[in-house]
């Protein structure tokens, strides 16, 4: 039976990790359903060039399907030193096939001779709000920081093990999943979207 007391929602994400730290930081409050109700649904070309772009496409691209909110996630890590990439192809960084263990050692290896300052970089993330079709909001958030010479801690994913936040000296994958959700990229902009549903 359906808790009415809960709002729902659907993430339209087949990323685990994603939908575990949505659920994570939304609370008990929220029922969060992920594609895997949607199996039929076919995978969106991420042809944006912003974050915006991507969670907006993906947002409308599960809305005629779902009755209620959906939420899309586009989020990635930006490096000075190197433009603002990976930004938009995080997740393909090293090639449309390659898995986040090669995408790590491209970014370390691009990163050899650059020191200090010059690793500055940052996460971030939009979030795209969507209902009967049409985005209704969208909401972001970011956490500057530095990548660090080599991985450490085997919490969180994605670039987590590479990535100290500003004031920090562990990287995200040392911390707890709560001690990253009160400062990430995600966090932030789900503390937003959550404010945001919740005046409705
Ligand atoms: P997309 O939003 O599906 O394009 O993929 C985002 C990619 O950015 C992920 O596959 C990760 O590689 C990276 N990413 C996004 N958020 C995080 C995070 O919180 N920690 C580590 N990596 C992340």
């Amino acid at each position: 039976m359906t808790d009415v007391s809960k709002q729902r929602l659907l993430l339209a994400t087949r990323n685990a990790h994603k939908t575990r730290e949505v659920r994570e930081i939304l609370g008990g409050g929220w029922i969060v359903e992920d594609l895997s109700v949607l199996p039929g649904l076919a995978e969106v070309e991420e042809t944006g060039e912003t974050f915006e772009d991507n969670a907006k496409l993906k947002a409308l691209a599960a809305s005629p399907h779902y009755e209620g909110w959906v939420l899309a996630d586009d989020s990635g890590l930006e490096v000075d030193a190197l433009g603002g990439a990976p930004g938009v192809r995080s997740a393909r960084f090293a090639g449309d096939n390659a898995d986040m263990a090669a995408n790590r050692a491209l970014l370390l290896e691009k990163l050899r001779e650059v020191r200090g300052q010059e690793r500055r970089g940052r996460f971030r993330c939009v979030l795209a709000l969507a209902k009967d079709g049409e985005v209704v909001r969208t909401f972001s958030g970011s956490v500057e920081g530095f990548i660090t010479p080599a991985e450490r801690g085997s919490g969180g994913f994605g670039y987590d093990s590479l990535f100290i936040p500003e004031g920090s000296c562990r990287t995200f994958a040392e911390f707890t999943s709560q001690q990253k959700h009160s400062c990430s990229h995600r966090g932030r902009a789900l503390a937003q979207a959550a404010a945001f549903l919740r005046q409705l």
